[in-house]
Order: structure tokens, then sequence, then C-alpha cells
């Protein structure tokens, strides 16, 4: 059966080109994004790939460890990485990792075999601190994801993790937020001092608690 949002993530030992990691080693106590993409040298990928390395200091920032994922091996990953870092202006500092065996592939479902036999989709996985998967993605080959809209939804899920707010749509980093049905609005006015917005007895706002 699939991975599922609230599934513990699978632990595995992985070559990657910074080295052979454990993966809950890796990501120790805090947050990870695992991501595969369908292939080495292709554009696309080299254009994710870059975007993801020129945040990287904004992953580091919320205690988020990255890691990318292809069935290519590790020779292939490090020309690779070579072309990225000239062609996109960057330098990737985080694993990829070569799963040619495809077991963590499998693992996590990022192989679509209708979409293809042999090669990863576009996955990406948010996993928490405890190792529960967060949130799952899934993009076609032909589209690159935006990596600015990850960060906003680690955003999202740590002010949840850290104030039990929720984030309404289009939510921006210091816009109000949504105060979660699990607490009631008595609760809700002494936990939130900076004021509660009652819009319906279930739609309640409050500014952002960390602003
Ligand atoms: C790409 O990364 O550009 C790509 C990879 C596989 C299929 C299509 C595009």
């Amino acid at each position: 059966m699939s991975l599922r949002l609230g599934d513990i993530a699978p632990d595995f030992n992985a070559h990657t080109t910074a080295g052979d990691i454990n993966f809950y080693e890796y990501l120790g106590t805090g947050w990870g994004v695992l991501f595969s993409h369908p292939a080495d040298y292709t554009p696309v990928c080299t254009t994710e790939l870059g975007k993801t390395a020129s945040l990287q200091h904004e992953f580091e920032k919320r205690n988020v460890k990255v890691l990318a994922l292809s069935v290519d091996p590790l020779d292939k990953h490090k020309g690779w990485v070579n072309d990225i870092n000239e062609t996109q202006k960057v330098n990737v500092g985080f694993p990829i990792i070569a799963d040619e065996d495809k077991s963590i592939a499998n693992a996590y479902g990022m192989i679509h075999p209708n979409a293809s036999e042999t090669f990863t989709v576009r996955s990406l996985f948010i996993i928490g601190p405890d190792k529960k998967v967060k949130l799952m993605i899934t993009y076609p080959a032909s589209t690159g994801r935006n990596f600015v809209e990850v960060l906003r939804v680690i955003d999202s899920l740590q002010l949840t993790a850290n104030y039990s707010v929720a984030t309404p749509a289009d939510w921006k980093e210091g816009e109000d937020v949504i105060v979660v049905p699990a607490v009631s609005t008595e609760d809700a006015i002494k936990k939130f001092p900076k004021g509660v917005n009652v819009v319906k007895p279930y739609l309640r706002y409050t500014p952002q608690p960390n602003k």
C-alpha cells in the first residue's frame, strides 16, 4: 500500500553525493524534505535542483534537511552537479541519492508505472521531527515544482506544530492565521493575546503568533 499522510516515513540507508547516509540519522531531530526527479542531465530537473540549492539557507533557517533522489548512479549525479552549479549559479550542498535498485523509490511510491516504468516521477515529501509524513505532492516530469510553495507549507506546518493554528487559502508569511477547531474560542482568547477575530464560531482569525 502506498504512503499516506500521517504514516511513518520509511527509514533507509543510501549512497549519496555527500557520502553514505542513514535517513533518520541524517534528519536528526529536525524536519526533512525528500524529493525525487526523473533523471540526471535533464532540463527541468536541472532548474529544480538549482532552485533548491539557491533556497538552501531558507531550508536551514527552518531546521529542514533536504535530500534529492533519482535512480541514476552516483558518478552520473556527481558530473551533473557540476552542470547544475555552472548553469544555475549555485553550489548544490544537499545530498542527491543514487537509488539504482529503486528500493527507496518503491518504498515511497515514487515510481508510477503508467507514467514511466523506470523513472521516478516528481514526488516530494515533507517529514516532521516525529518522522511522520506531513505533505506529499506528485508532479509530472514536464512540470517543475514550486519550491517557494514548499517553504510556505513548511511555515504553515511549523505554525500548526508550535501554536495550534492553521493557515487559510493563499496564506503568506505575516498574514493572519486561523484558530484550529480543537481550540475553543474561550481558550483561544487566552492563548492568543494579540486578539481573536470571530467571523463565525468555526472561523476565527488571529495575528500570526510568532511575528
Ligand atoms: C526534465 O527534467 O526536463 C524532464 C525529465 C523527464 C521528462 C521530461 C522532462
